[in-house]
């Protein structure tokens, strides 16, 4: 067995396989966020070690073979949040996370004194989220915790230093820090050193199916595994989530949508140049990279208009009718900027607009249209990759809430006018995480074996030509309504 340990912005999870690319066993564990103030988000990194201790004590009692069978532990993880310790190794401070909004001021500064290099080295612009401004916050608010900190760490890095021992971390999540020469592989000295930020406080680099270590012998005998426990690098999730189903090489795009929405492919060099538009960060697999668009409210736009406007009614029942409703709504448009936007705009003041509303417009038409706006929000990121990057995508694979609804998956077949295929089963990141042990351990001769066995696909979903051209139209006059609504917002 391989097992992997998906490490969330909520809970833990724990997915257990076998060589044959059977889940055998999942267990989860939850955590609380800690907002002290509005914009602020953190975690203890100690309630992911309880998590993580909740996880395998549950799996090993429900399944004591474990104990003998378990071989190696992979992890995927939240991006971007910062752990540091001191030279004991000690967490200094709560982890600050990635949904985090404090550190405008750093961003500026960060943009201003190093805009030009952040982008030709990271691939990346200056964004809250992401690590580097957390640890200038802290630099400049903290400085008494700033003296102590001897180096930091992603979450998931953490645990794996737990159950090791070691401070390394993988290159897909060490690409999201915006310390990382993305291209050359590199911690990047020149951003390094405008930050006053020395090589002692960066952790070991390694490959996401690289080994880290052996799980530490007190842990091993405390739990009872008899053999020794290999724990290899792990990923960031939305790598990991891609790994997870099957997105390893040029030409299949992921569509997944949950709270947010992402739209993702692979990049076989870093060499495109997307001027920051869309994230560009190393793969789980070596010298592979991958693009992403973020929106920031896919599915929570869905829930917004559900919760606002049909409370009473299941999401099943709204959108029971929205397939009696023509391509395009009847003209009603929808824009999901109802939390600001991340791609293409990076504008987190802009607004979300209905425009075009009609008397005879129905709440089938609002729910049709809020599917419609959410997937052309998606969609701007499609195009980043197509006009900038020539890409043609055969197939998208759909996962998340946009997966779970028939007309939906054919819109998206229609909008993103390519193949939409879904999953005959979604395990998420944990499943890319234990992929990433699975080709540790040396159980395939290759990555797309690893595929093969873990990932299989129901049946795909063709674009209907009419409707294409239709959604092309819409699409035009989706586009203007930014520009046109900007104005409004700010
Ligand atoms: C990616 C991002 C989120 C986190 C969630 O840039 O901020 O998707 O990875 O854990």
């Amino acid at each position: 067995y391989v097992l992997g340990l998906d490490l969330g912005t909520s809970s833990l999870k724990g997915l257990l396989v076998d060589k044959s690319g059977k889940v055998i066993l999942s267990k989860s564990a939850d955590y609380p966020l800690e907002s002290i103030k509005a914009g602020y988000s953190e975690q203890d990194p100690q309630h992911w070690v309880e998590a993580a201790w909740k996880v395998l004590k549950a799996m090993i009692q429900e399944l004591p073979e474990m104990k003998e069978k378990l071989e190696g532990i992979s992890f995927s993880g939240q991006m971007h949040s910062l752990v540091l310790v001191d030279e004991h190794q000690k967490v200094l401070r709560n982890a600050i996370l990635w949904n985090d909004v404090r550190t405008s001021k750093q961003c500026e500064e960060i943009t201003q004194k190093c805009g030009e290099v952040l982008l030709k080295s990271t691939k990346n612009i200056a964004l809250e989220g992401f690590t580097l401004p957390k640890i200038l916050w802290v630099q400049e608010q903290e400085p008494e915790i700033w003296a102590k900190a001897e180096k930091f760490m992603l979450p998931k890095d953490y645990l794996a230093f737990y159950l090791t021992g070691n401070i390394q971390m993988d290159y897909s999540d060490a690409a999201g820090t915006l310390l990382l020469d993305v291209e050359n592989r590199v911690w990047s000295t020149e951003i390094m050193e405008t930050f006053g930020i020395s090589e002692s406080f960066m952790p070991e680099l390694v490959e996401s199916a690289g080994f880290r270590g052996n799980l530490l012998p007190e842990l091993k005998e405390t739990l009872g595994f008899t053999r020794d426990v290999k724990i290899f690098g792990g990923g960031a999730d939305n790598a990991c989530a891609a790994l997870g189903v099957g997105i390893v090489s040029e030409g299949i795009g992921l569509c997944s949508i949950g709270t947010s929405g992402v739209f993702l492919s692979v990049e076989e060099t870093a060499e495109k140049d997307y001027q920051g538009k869309l994230h560009l960060f190393n793969h789980v697999l070596a010298n592979t990279y991958y693009s992403m668009g973020v929106t920031l409210a896919a599915g929570n736009s869905l829930s917004w208009f559900k919760n606002t406007f049909a409370k009473d009614l299941t999401f099943e029942a709204m959108l029971k009718d929205v397939a009696t409703v023509n391509v395009g709504s009847d003209g009603l448009i929808f824009t999901p900027y109802i939390v600001g936007e991340r791609t293409p705009h990076v504008d987190s003041q802009i607004r979300g607009s209905f425009i075009g509303i009609d008397t005879h417009h129905e709440l089938k038409h609002f729910a049709r249209s809020v599917l419609e706006g959410i997937t052309f929000s998606l969609k701007d990121s499609q195009n980043l990759m197509e006009n900038v990057a020539n890409k043609q995508f055969s197939k998208i694979v759909s996962v998340g809430g946009g997966a779970k609804n028939k007309e939906w998956l054919q819109m998206q077949a229609d909008i993103f006018n390519a193949k939409i295929t879904t999953l005959t089963a979604e395990q998420g990141p944990g499943l890319g995480a234990c992929m990433l042990a699975a080709l540790g351990c040396g159980w395939f001769e290759n990555v797309e074996e690893c595929v093969t066995t873990f990932v299989a696909y129901s049946e795909e979903i063709h674009p209907i030509p009419e409707n294409v051209v239709k959604y092309q139209q819409v699409y035009e006059l989706y586009k203007k309504a930014y520009p046109a609504t900007k104005e409004l917002t700010h």
